[in-house]
């Protein structure tokens, strides 16, 4: 592979999202958006990876302020996709490689299609390739126009199409290669003629074509690689096509989802094998689960809770930044919040984890074969020392305070 920079187009408002918040920041199975398009150019090998921000960037930036392989260019006014890339023209000066284009609002993008796409662009030495999609319903979306012996002329934008060509089922998922030195040129002579009165990325392609430059597809990806997220509608059934691969990739790691129709796991979730999960379960946030485990049916596991080996927690149970040891069960009715509970604890129906004074949140610790009796009230800060027996309905109490930061 040629020297290859991915260029993430993140600069909207998402003004068809009725939101305060960027678009790309939205979440998609608890992470942001545009996560998905960072890993999937990571997993491609790209190694330059530049987001193209404007609106609100400042929280763009801190939300991936971990992620110090990517790099920004600030699009101050959101004049259009093909705006947005010209922007990038001064970073990439010195560059001659391909240039991967990629929209900060397709978190489906998969790292196999940005391969077969510069694989594509490279074997047949072309100036610009691009994926193609076919979708039962393209409203929205550029349609690709094609000559009559099926090359490529031009994409056309939905609000630009004619009657006829809004038939065209065949559309543009904007997952482009260029080689870097043509697309700039070619973005210095785009023209907002258009009914959005915008400088269209997609332009461009017509441009090098006009030129007699050779431009390829790959029309192999199939639809539910493509859609992307323009409003709240496409931002519910893409969360749940990354649903589906996220349960798909658990089940072929050795999990059992009972119903998956009826269970939400996150993406940053961790599970390990021969664990059950069972009808609605919610799973969120950075949870990790061992071996063995069962979980549900009705359970609520919140972020950063962690289920050692053979652990059953049961209806109507939620966990909230809270340890499980080994061989611990929490059958029935309870709410653990902060608490590091240890091996072989049994956490009778109903037990409650008074976490929150009404100003601050505090610790519990459960230690190891405690039997909690049904009904009863843990108030925190607490330690249950180890083999201690809680009697059923008690309320325990114990002076000590150091709050610990986060909600109940
Ligand atoms: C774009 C494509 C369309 C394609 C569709 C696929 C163009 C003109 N159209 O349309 O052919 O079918 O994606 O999803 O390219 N952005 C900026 N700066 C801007 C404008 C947009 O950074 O000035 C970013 C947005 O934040 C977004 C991405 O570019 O992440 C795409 O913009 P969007 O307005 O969603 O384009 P579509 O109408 O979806
Ligand atoms: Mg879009």
């Amino acid at each position: 592979m040629k020297p290859t920079a991915a260029i993430i187009l993140a600069a909207g408002a998402g003004t068809r999202m009725i939101t305060d918040l960027p678009k790309v920041l939205h979440e998609v199975c608890g992470r942001p958006m545009l996560a998905y398009v960072h890993d999937a150019c990571r997993s491609a090998g790209i190694t330059r990876i530049i987001d193209v921000v404007g609106y609100r960037q400042e929280e763009v930036r801190r939300v991936f302020a971990d992620e110090t392989d990517v790099t920004y260019v600030v699009q101050a006014e959101q004049n259009g996709t093909g705006h947005a890339v010209a922007v990038c023209a001064e970073t990439l000066a010195d560059f001659d490689g391909n240039c991967v284009v990629l929209c900060g609002d397709g978190p489906l993008i998969r790292p196999e299609t940005i391969s077969a796409l510069i694989e594509k662009h490279e074997q047949s030495h072309s100036v610009a390739t691009l994926a193609t999609a076919v979708l039962d319903d393209p409203t929205g979306y550029g349609r690709i126009v094609r000559d009559a012996y099926g090359n490529l002329e031009g994409i056309v934008e939905h609000s630009d199409c004619t009657d006829e060509q809004r038939e065209i089922k065949e559309v543009n998922p904007s997952y482009y290669c260029f080689d870097a030195r043509q697309l700039f040129a070619a973005l210095a002579q785009l023209k907002p003629d258009n009914v959005k009165g915008e400088y269209y990325l997609t332009d461009a392609l017509q441009i090098l074509i006009g030129e007699g430059k050779r431009a390829a597809a790959i029309t192999s990806v199939q639809p539910e690689d493509v859609l992307s997220i323009n409003s709240r509608q496409q931002l519910a059934v893409v969360s749940k096509m990354m649903q589906h691969r996220i349960q798909d990739r658990l089940m072929s790691e050795g999990v059992s989802i009972v119903d998956p129709d009826n269970t939400w796991i996150d993406a940053r979730a961790c599970i390990g094998k021969d664990t059950i999960i069972r009808p609605f379960t919610y799973i969120h946030g950075r949870v990790r689960i061992g071996e063995r485990c069962s979980v549900g049916p009705f359970s609520y596991l919140r972020d950063e809770s962690v289920l050692a080996d053979d652990v059953v927690v049961g209806v109507f149970t939620e966990l909230k930044s809270t340890t499980l040891g080994t061989g611990t069960r929490t059958r029935h009715l309870s709410y653990l919040g902060d608490a590091t509970v240890g091996e072989h604890v049994n956490v009778g129906a109903g037990t409650i984890v008074a976490n929150f004074d009404g100003e601050n949140v505090h610790k519990t610790t459960v230690e190891n074969n405690a039997y909690i009796g049904s009904g009863s009230i843990l108030v925190a800060p607490l330690t249950v020392a180890a083999g201690t027996q809680v009697d059923p309905g008690s309320v325990i109490q114990q002076n000590n305070t150091t709050p610990v930061a986060g909600d109940a």
